[in-house]
């Protein structure tokens, strides 16, 4: 059967690569040169010798993230269930803009986000969608944010508004809201940025000054964006009081939990999320702390109505409206033909079931705390103060990216840079692998200290 192969297949590269390099040394020339002399698509190539030669490069010409010791930017080891998902959907390419056209993969994805969404601790009738990634999520969460706020957004656009809207979150939240603020017609200057507090948590008393002070400026503020987990050191904003602001304020709470949304399955983790079943949307990607392959974002939100008048749209061309307690995705969320992306979740959940998930992402965080003492230890300072998985940390003379480049050169790990606040830059390490041992942790601890003296 196909998938005794996948599974033969998935095995060895997690041996192969484990035991290999991380980080590519390659120059762009390079891998231009082989695909000039080796791909100009006159004659056809046996697809046995292609799909070798892809294999090949992807192996010498990528940073391995799926390596245990890829300490990097949430993308994760990827589950032996979610990568025979992702190849049953490209067998049978269901399309989702409809219910009709795939009532099965619908159903499955309705399914998936429905118990994720009552781990959340949102009301059964929230609606939830699978997106590219947190970024769309991100984009959903502002359209729908504006379309309730601003009754005339959606016919006249923000032209028509008497007053600017505007957007509250810190310095830390992703950069996403920039690109969308762009691509929205907000604009960059719609973001106000909010200062934190010595943790790099938003800064609830200076939210509300700058909101009190642009309504007497005559701004319409609409969102305040509170991250779970953010990018650069997976700190957790204060969700209670943001609840307290927004609910006093009438203003749209979105928690961006791209990252750290999984831990609400984790009992030892989920306190640290409290409240964020009074968000009004959220962000949570399949594709990082649920170790899903790319792309698998998700978005929920507790207003189906608001949703549905966001993304509504009707035209002969598509098949007639279902009927019933169902609802075509095309009318409900951003994209319009739509890859069936739950499936992976869905099969790693019904393979692993939410304890093993339970399992995988404590492991992970226990993990985490490893590094954080394993380095104090070795004489590192950690600058971050995160019950999640991600250490930042530096010591006195230490030059980053001189550091990190002699790290890949020896291939020892792969972690990245990153500058808190004003501070100087410092290293950024994440467990993102469910593979990674307290022996990795120590062996790249000690390889460090040796790399530095
Ligand atoms: C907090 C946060 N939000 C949003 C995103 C964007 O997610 P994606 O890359 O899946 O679009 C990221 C990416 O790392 C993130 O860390």
């Amino acid at each position: 059967m196909v998938f005794d192969d996948i599974r033969r297949a998935v095995a060895k590269l997690e041996s192969d690569i484990a035991c290999g390099p991380i980080v590519p040394m390659v120059a762009a020339q390079e891998i231009r040169d082989h695909l000039a002399s080796h791909y100009d698509f006159t004659k056809p190539l046996a697809l046995d010798d292609a799909v070798a030669d892809v294999e090949r490069m992807l192996r010498m010409w990528q940073v391995q993230v799926t390596h245990p010791r890829y300490f990097g930017l949430f993308n994760p080891s990827v589950t032996l269930a979610s990568i025979i998902g992702d190849t049953l959907v490209a067998m049978y390419n269901p399309q989702l803009a409809t219910w009709r056209t795939s009532p099965a993969a619908n159903e499955i994805e309705r399914h998936t986000l429905a118990w994720l969404a009552g781990r959340l601790g949102f009301p059964p009738n929230a609606i939830a969608s699978f997106t590219n990634g947190g970024a769309e999520a991100n984009l959903s969460a502002v359209i729908v944010a504006l379309t309730r706020s601003f009754p005339d957004y959606g016919e006249r656009g923000l032209r028509a508004l008497s007053a600017s809207p505007t957007i509250y979150l810190t310095r830390e939240a992703h950069h996403s809201f920039n690109k969308i603020a762009h691509m929205t017609g907000l604009g960059r200057r719609a973001i106000r940025t909010v200062a934190t507090d010595r943790h790099l948590k938003m800064d609830v008393a200076d939210l509300a000054r700058r909101v009190a002070e642009d309504r007497k400026g005559g701004f319409a503020p609409f969102m305040v964006v509170g991250t779970v987990g953010t990018t650069a050191a997976g700190v957790i904003d204060p969700l209670p009081d943001l609840v307290r602001f927004c609910r006093s304020e009438e203003l749209w709470l979105h928690v961006d939990a791209a990252w750290g949304g999984a831990a609400i399955i984790s009992p030892r983790l989920r306190g640290h999320l409290a409240d964020i079943d009074a968000a009004d949307s959220i962000t949570c990607d399949a594709h990082k702390w649920f170790s899903v392959p790319m792309a698998a974002g998700m978005f929920f939100c507790r207003h189906p109505d608001i949703v549905r008048e966001a993304f509504c749209v009707e035209t002969s061309y598509m098949p007639t409206r279902t009927a019933g307690p169902v609802f075509d995705p095309y009318t409900t969320s951003a994209q319009w033909s739509r890859r069936f992306i739950g499936l992976k979740l869905f099969l790693a959940l019904a393979q692993r079931g939410e304890s093993g998930y339970i399992e995988m992402i404590e492991h992970q965080a226990r993990m985490g705390d490893v590094l954080r003492d394993a380095l104090k230890r070795a004489g590192w300072r950690v600058v971050n103060t995160t019950p999640l998985p991600l250490v930042c940390f530096t010591r006195d003379g230490l030059v980053t990216a001189k550091f990190l480049s002699s790290l890949y050169q020896s291939q020892i790990a792969w972690m990245s840079e990153v500058r808190l606040g004003d501070d100087a830059p410092v290293v950024r390490a994440c467990i993102t692998s469910f593979r990674t041992t307290e022996s990795d942790i120590e062996w790249v601890v000690r390889e460090m200290g040796r790399l530095i003296s």
